[in-house]
């Protein structure tokens, strides 16, 4: 879930700024960004985060259950993945991994993947203290090392998505590795957020960029590298892409924030919340053979 916050200092979180040294990108700011620097600056990012997130949302998320957003939506409500039990169900982006503990106690097969080594060390300290291990794999959500329609399931909270420089990509591997009648649910950031300052508060209650722009939000170190990237898609992208790579689109869910919960995650929160949903949960399928 969105974090520039936490790695810069201004006001909105996405504002550009020219560095010191010309010949340097910008400390952060909007670019045009190739996979593999996305690819590298995702994998350093939650590398350096991932024990910090885990420690700031982990007892949020519990440590094996199914939250689909900072509204606190869980799949234990929704159902959005229909009845797992039995199935074969592959964790796309999966941090820590509670995803996949919640699946496997539901009578789910169940793989999870992540690209950061980070996140997957946090997940294998959540197998010893909960005692449910998954299987664990690290990979790229754009290059799956999994064969053609071997899941029957696929599900995403705020992984991979957000940040890759080609969420068609991610479509495009997902649909291959489902089998035919399999469904894919992800949530992500809500397209409209890029329009708006990454705070929680009234200052987040404006629209300052445009919707249009799709270049990635990306800070750079002093070195010049970048160290972190968040991507951005229209709703009409989104659709396009799913539906390009052969899926049919069933839903897109725009949460309401729940009235009974005050809790902030980095620009999530009630006061925006009454506004404009903050998330968008996708739920869509491989259609049948035949
Ligand atoms: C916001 S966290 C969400 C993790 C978990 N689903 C949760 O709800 O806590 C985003 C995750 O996506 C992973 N990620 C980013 N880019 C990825 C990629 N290209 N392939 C696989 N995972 C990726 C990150 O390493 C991180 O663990």
């Amino acid at each position: 879930m969105q974090t520039s916050q936490t790695v810069t200092d201004n006001v909105t979180g996405k504002g550009s700024e020219t560095g010191e040294d010309a010949a340097l990108p910008p400390a952060y700011g909007y670019l045009d960004i190739d996979a593999d620097t996305a690819r590298d600056a995702s994998r350093r990012y939650w590398d350096d985060a991932a024990a910090d997130y885990q420690a700031e949302h982990g007892e949020f998320l519990g440590d094996s259950d199914f939250c689909w957003s900072p509204e606190g939506l869980r799949e234990s409500d929704l159902r959005l993945l229909g009845d797992v039990a039995g199935r074969t169900v592959l964790e796309v982006g999966c941090g820590g991994a509670q995803c996949a503990r919640w699946l496997h106690g539901q009578g789910a097969r169940v793989v999870a993947f992540d690209l950061s080594s980070g996140q997957l060390a946090q997940a294998r300290a959540y197998a010893a203290s909960t005692g449910i291990d998954v299987p664990l794999v690290q990979a790229d959500a754009m290059a799956l090392p999994f064969a053609d329609a071997c899941v029957d399931v696929a599900c995403s909270a705020f992984g991979a998505v957000p940040f890759v420089a080609d969420s068609g990509a991610v479509m495009r591997e997902v649909a291959r590795v489902l089998r035919p009648g399999g469904r894919w649910v992800f949530s992500t950031t809500h397209p409209f957020v890029w329009c708006l300052p990454d705070d929680p508060d009234d200052t987040g209650l404006r629209i300052y960029h445009s919707y249009f722009d799709r270049r990635a939000y990306t800070e750079h170190d002093e070195q010049g590298h970048a160290i972190y990237t968040e991507t951005h898609r229209t709703i009409g992208d989104r659709v396009r892409e799913i539906v390009a790579a052969g899926l049919v689109l069933h839903d897109i869910i725009e949460p309401e924030w729940p009235k009974d919960q005050d809790r902030t995650w980095g620009q999530w929160g009630p006061r925006r919340g009454e506004y404009v949903p903050s998330t968008s949960i996708f739920v869509t399928s491989r259609p049948p053979a035949g």
